[in-house]
This record gives structure tokens, C-alpha cells and sequence, in this order.
């Protein structure tokens, strides 16, 4: 009995195995050369590292740097919490896996699969912004998310990117704000004249009020930019005219960026909710728990104000213009991060805007096939999408 128990699952792991395998390629890490003499390391002091699956056929030539993501460290406690952890130290890392905007598979990832594919592990808790010379030896935490992102590149370039003739500039969560704010930087890098763009996801975080009327976000954004010394490194377009603190935001530079970009994000981005407008300290009741676990159990009120959420979302997007170099595709599903997985980047049942999965319409708007540029309706308009449903021991908090 016993045994035919044992085997059964054995047989289930290795069916799970099989699947994972089907999808994902395991990419080694790489870890940064000569990082220490840039002084372009981990907050922990260790180097930097990316994952690179070479390109192929047709797509030899183009390039996809896709940037980790993993929230933000804004004082010595909480960047402390990271040195023995993947977020703030290399020695922690080790190989994964590649899927949707990173799959070397036509059928997962139609229009990028044989690309030359990157993704850069993120350990300095930035966005890829910070530059402190300094290094307290109580800590020995190392502020250097700036020098990592052009020591990263300076290897890439060096490894072909230099020949790029497309790129593409990615990433997800903080990774999507790294995006954003490297847009620039990423394009001037490259040859002047590649086609390249940059693909944000999930990272157009709002400077909104919270629900209880304070601006709680915007003092944890003004603790990184000042503990990791950002603001020299932000879009100087915005700190010329604006507290370098907010230029961490992407509405006050978004206007100012001159590559095209394309940003893919929910306007229920469920980050944005439990901690932007509705975070613990807004709410000491709790009256939010059963909401932000599962949208479906808001109540008519709290429905109410996630809808004005996602009007101030708009409004704040509105900055990233509407030419057809701008895309967006926003949809209203309750999600955060929609081009990692294979479910919502490109699948059938795969959550649509337009009639069109995300993967399509980043697809067509890089290569010119059509422009794409949609905001979906309001909570729960959308049947095609997947609404993330928390258990209470997985939500997330910064
Ligand atoms: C550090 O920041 C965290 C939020 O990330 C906060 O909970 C904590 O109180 C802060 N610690 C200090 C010492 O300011
Ligand atoms: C982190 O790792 C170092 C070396 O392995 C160890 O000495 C230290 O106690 C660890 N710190 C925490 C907070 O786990
Ligand atoms: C989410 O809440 C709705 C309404 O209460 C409920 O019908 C549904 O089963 C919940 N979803 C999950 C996965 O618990
Ligand atoms: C949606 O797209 C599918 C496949 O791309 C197509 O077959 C279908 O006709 C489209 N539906 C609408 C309403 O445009």
C-alpha cells in the first residue's frame, strides 16, 4: 500500500518535472568580472550576476535584457535583512530557469524566442540607481546599484550587444522601474541605429495618497533615493526641476523619456494596493484583509475606491504619452508581474486587451506590425482574466 503511495507521487514529480522542462531551460549564472576593482557590487560587498542564453537563427543579432525585481530597501535594517539573502548578495544565487518573454520556445514566446536573452539578477535594492563611495565597516553594506547596472552592460556589449540591430530593456516589478529609469541611459548605449525599446512591467508605481490620506510611499521612495545616494543618478530632466526623491516615480519622468516604450501593467496592480493604497499602516483595522486577499470579497465601498484607484493610475500614466511609440497594455486583472509567467504572458486563456494577449501586442508594437495603446474597462469587467487569490501566510508586504 504503502509502496504504491510512494510511487505514485514519485510518478507525479517526475510528470511535474517533464512539464517544467518543456517550458523552462535552466540558464547558469554568471557572475561579473572584475566587479570588485569597479567597486560595482552586491550590497553584501559580492559581485553582480546575470543569466545569458545565447541567441540564434534570425535572431542572432537582437537583444533582450530582462531585470529582476524584488522590492526596495530604504534603511540599514531592512538592506541588512537582504546581505544573506538572493536580493542582496551573489554567493546566495544560483541557475534558473527561463520562461515567457525569455523562453527559447517559438510556441511560448512567439516573437522574442530566439533572441539573445538576459536576465540581471538584482542585489543592490535600487532599482539599479544607487552610488555611495563609502562603506560603513559596522555594515559593510555597499550602495552601488548604478555601477552594477553599467558594469552589466559594459560585459554585454562586450559579448555582442555592441552589434545589437534590436533591443529590448525589460524587467518586472522594481525591475520594471529599473526599466523606466534606464531607459534612456540603455538606448545610448547601443548603436544609433538599433530599434530599440523599453518594456516595463509592473513597475509604474503611482505616488497616490493612501487610503488614509498619507503619502506613506513617497517617504519609503524619498528613504532609497537618500540612503543609496540615487538622486545623482536619476533622470537629471526630472531632478533639474523636481525633488530628486520624487523623480523616483515614474509619472515625473515618463514625460521626459524619448525611447519608445511600452508599459504593461494592471490598474489593480495588487503591490500597488496592499502597499502604495492601502498599506497596513492606513489600515489598523484590517478592514481590507478579506479585499486585498481576494478583489471578489471587496465590499461596495472598498469597490468604489479601488475604482478611483485606478483613476488616479490613469491619470498618472497619461504621462508616457499617447504617440504610437508610447504602447500600454493595461489591463484590469488583480496581478503584478504579467511577462514572467507563461499564463499571462502568452498561452491560451491568457488573459486578453483588444483581443490580443501581451505577448502580441508587445510583438507588434516593437516590429511596427500595429500600434497598441489600451486601458481596460473597471473591476471585474474583464472575463479573460485570472485574478490572483492570496492565502493570508502569502501576502506580500514591502
Ligand atoms: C526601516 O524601514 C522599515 C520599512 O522598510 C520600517 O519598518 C522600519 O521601522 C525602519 N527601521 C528604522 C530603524 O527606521
Ligand atoms: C549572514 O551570514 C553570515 C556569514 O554566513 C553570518 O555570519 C551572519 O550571522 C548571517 N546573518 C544573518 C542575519 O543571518
Ligand atoms: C474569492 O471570493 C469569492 C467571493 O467571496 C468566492 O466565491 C471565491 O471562491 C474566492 N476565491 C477563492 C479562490 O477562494
Ligand atoms: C480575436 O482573435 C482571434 C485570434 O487571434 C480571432 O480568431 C477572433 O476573431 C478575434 N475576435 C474578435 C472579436 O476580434
Amino acid at each position: 500500500m504503502e509502496s504504491a503511495r510512494i510511487s505514485h507521487w514519485l510518478n507525479l514529480l517526475v510528470c511535474v518535472l517533464l512539464l517544467l522542462k518543456a517550458e523552462g531551460s535552466s540558464v547558469p549564472l554568471t557572475l561579473v568580472k572584475n566587479s570588485e576593482t569597479k567597486g560595482a557590487v552586491c550590497l553584501d560587498g559580492s559581485p553582480p550576476a546575470y543569466h545569458f542564453d545565447k541567441g540564434f537563427g534570425k535572431g542572432i543579432n537582437n537583444w533582450i535584457v530582462h531585470i529582476e525585481g524584488g522590492g526596495w530597501c530604504n534603511n540599514v535594517t531592512s538592506c541588512l535583512d537582504r546581505k544573506n539573502t538572493t536580493l542582496g548578495s551573489s554567493n546566495h544565487m544560483s541557475d534558473i530557469s527561463f520562461y515567457a518573454i525569455l523562453s527559447n520556445q517559438q510556441q511560448f514566446n512567439p516573437d522574442f524566442y530566439n533572441w539573445n536573452r538576459v536576465k540581471v539578477r538584482y542585489c543592490d535594492g535600487s532599482s539599479f540607481t544607487g552610488d555611495v563611495e563609502e562603506v560603513d565597516p559596522t555594515t559593510n553594506l555597499h550602495f552601488r546599484g548604478a555601477r552594477i547596472f553599467s558594469a552589466v552592460m559594459e560585459e554585454l556589449l562586450a559579448k555582442g550587444m555592441k552589434n545589437a540591430k534590436n533591443a529590448i530593456l525589460s524587467g518586472c516589478s522594481a525591475g520594471g522601474l529599473t526599466t523606466i529609469l534606464h531607459c534612456d541611459s540603455f538606448k545610448a548605449l547601443l548603436p544609433s541605429r538599433a530599434n530599440v525599446k523599453c518594456v516595463p512591467d509592473a513597475g509604474y508605481f503611482v505616488n497616490v495618497e493612501d487610503i488614509s490620506g498619507a503619502h506613506s510611499f513617497q517617504e519609503f521612495y524619498s528613504e532609497v533615493v537618500s540612503i543609496h545616494g540615487s538622486a545623482k543618478n536619476l533622470p537629471t530632466s526630472c531632478t533639474s526641476k523636481l525633488n530628486p526623491a520624487l523623480c523616483f516615480f515614474p509619472q515625473y519622468v515618463a514625460s521626459h523619456i524619448s525611447t519608445p516604450i511600452f508599459v504593461v501593467n494592471s490598474a489593480y496592480d495588487w503591490w500597488q494596493i496592499g502597499n502604495i493604497f492601502v498599506p497596513s499602516s492606513a489600515d489598523p483595522s484590517n478592514s481590507w484583509h478579506s479585499c486585498k486577499l481576494n478583489l471578489s470579497n471587496c465590499s461596495p465601498d472598498q469597490l468604489s475606491k479601488l475604482q478611483g484607484f485606478k483613476s488616479e493610475f490613469q491619470r498618472a500614466l497619461s504621462e508616457v504619452g499617447d504617440s504610437p511609440s508610447k504602447g500600454m497594455f493595461i489591463d484590469s486583472c488583480y496581478a503584478h508581474c504579467q511577462t514572467e509567467t507563461q499564463e499571462t504572458w502568452f498561452k491560451s486563456g491568457s488573459q486578453l486587451l483588444a483581443n490580443k494577449t501581451i505577448a502580441k501586442a508587445v510583438g507588434d508594437w516593437f516590429y511596427g506590425r500595429s500600434p497598441f495603446h489600451h486601458i481596460d474597462c473597471n473591476f471585474p469587467c474583464n472575463p479573460t482574466c485570472h485574478n490572483r487569490v492570496f492565502q493570508v501566510k502569502d501576502y506580500p508586504g514591502i
